[in-house]
C-alpha cells in the first residue's frame, strides 16, 4: 500500500490503551507491539503497571517472552538482568558493578477507567494532560462494560473524522436527516454534540450523541434517546496502516429491567455502524485539502485542533 494513502504522521502524541486492567494480572509479563515498536508491559507484585521497550540493553533479548517478575521489576530471560519500572538497572546478578549507562526506555503509564493507559511522546516530552475517570464505569446505575475489538486497516485519524462527519450519518447510517451538530473545543477536548433522529421500531426518536475526544486516542460518546447509553472508545495504532480499534459500551440500568432488551438492541445498533463505517475506513484515502460544501461539517476545526498532537507540521 502506498505511503501516500495517510500523509500525516502514524503516530500522534497522547494516551493511548495499551491492554485492559483486566488482562494482566500482577506478576504477569506480555509482549506488546503498539506504534510500529516492540514493547514490554508487566505488572510487579504489588500490581504498579509498567510499559519499557522490549529489547534488553544488554544482548538484546525481548523482555516480553520468557521475562519474569521478580519484586519490584523484570528479569530478562537471557542473562537476567533486572529492570526497574522507571527503565532504570536494579542488578545483574553475576556483576560487581552495574554499569552506569544500563537504562532501557520506560513509558508513562496511568490506570484508569479500567485500561492501563501508555503515553506516547515522539520527542519523549513527559505527560501534560491527563484521561479523566469516568462516573459511570463506578455506579452501579449502569451495566458492566461491553467489550468489542477490531483490528482495522485504517489509520486513526480517518476515523475519528466520523465524529465531526455529520452528513456520513445520514448516508452510511441511513439516519433520517443530517444531524444538527455544534462543536466545542477546550485545549486537548474536542466535543461534538449532534442532535440527529434515530430510526427505532416504534418509529423515529430524537437523539443526542456527544462525541469528546480527550487527545487522538481516547474518545467518549454519550448517547440519549431509547436508552443512556455510554461508549469508550479507544484506538491504537499496531503499525503504520493498521490500528487496534476497540469499543466499549454500557447502558443506564432501568428500575423496570427494560435497559437488557433496550440496551443489547442499541449496542447491536452501535456494532452495525462499525460494520457500516469500516470499509469506507479500510478503503478511503486522505486528503489534506478536501473539496467540501457549505452543509459538510466542520472538518477545518478537527483537523486544526487535531494539530497539537502532532510535533511537527504536516
Ligand atoms: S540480553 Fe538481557 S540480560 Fe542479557
Ligand atoms: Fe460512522
Amino acid at each position: 500500500m502506498s505511503e501516500s494513502r495517510f500523509p500525516y504522521p502514524p503516530n500522534p502524541n497522547g494516551w493511548f490503551r495499551a491492554a485492559w486492567s483486566s488482562e494482566i494480572r500482577a506478576g504477569e509479563v506480555k509482549p506488546l507491539a503498539l506504534f510500529g515498536t516492540e514493547l514490554v508491559l508487566f505488572r510487579d507484585a504489588d500490581g504498579n503497571a509498567a510499559v519499557l521497550d522490549a529489547f534488553c540493553p544488554h544482548l538484546g533479548a525481548h523482555l516480553g517472552f520468557g521475562g519474569e517478575v521478580e519484586g519490584d521489576g523484570v528479569r530478562c530471560p537471557f542473562h537476567s538482568w533486572k529492570w526497574g519500572r522507571d527503565g532504570s538497572c536494579l542488578d545483574i546478578p553475576y556483576a560487581k558493578k552495574i554499569p552506569p549507562r544500563a537504562r532501557i526506555r520506560s513509558w508513562p503509564v496511568r490506570e484508569r477507567n479500567g485500561l492501563i493507559l501508555v503515553w506516547h511522546h515522539d520527542r519523549g516530552a513527559e505527560p501534560d494532560w491527563e484521561i479523566p475517570d469516568l462516573a459511570e464505569l463506578s455506579s452501579d446505575d449502569w451495566t458492566p462494560l461491553e467489550v468489542r475489538r477490531w483490528e482495522v486497516k485504517a489509520r486513526w485519524l480517518d476515523m475519528n473524522e466520523n465524529a465531526v462527519d455529520k452528513v456520513h450519518f445520514r448516508y452510511v447510517h441511513g439516519t433520517p436527516v443530517i444531524p444538527e451538530s455544534e462543536i466545542d473545543v477546550d485545549g486537548h477536548v474536542f466535543r461534538v454534540r449532534n442532535v440527529l433522529k434515530m430510526t427505532t421500531p416504534r418509529g423515529d426518536v430524537e437523539a443526542t450523541l456527544t462525541t469528546t475526544d480527550y487527545g487522538p486516542a481516547f474518545q467518549t460518546v454519550h448517547i440519549t434517546g431509547a436508552v443512556d447509553t455510554l461508549m469508550v472508545n479507544t484506538c491504537t495504532p499496531i503499525d503504520d496502516e493498521r490500528t487496534d480499534v476497540c469499543f466499549a459500551y454500557t447502558v443506564r440500568k432501568a428500575a423496570d429491567g427494560s435497559h437488557e432488551r433496550v440496551g443489547a438492541a442499541r449496542i447491536r445498533d452501535l456494532e452495525h455502524q462499525f460494520e457500516q463505517d469500516r470499509p469506507i475506513w479500510e478503503n478511503k484515502t486522505y486528503f489534506a485539502r478536501p473539496l467540501l460544501c457549505a452543509e459538510d461539517g466542520d472538518f477545518g476545526a478537527y483537523r486544526r485542533w487535531m494539530k497539537q498532537f502532532f510535533s511537527e507540521e504536516y
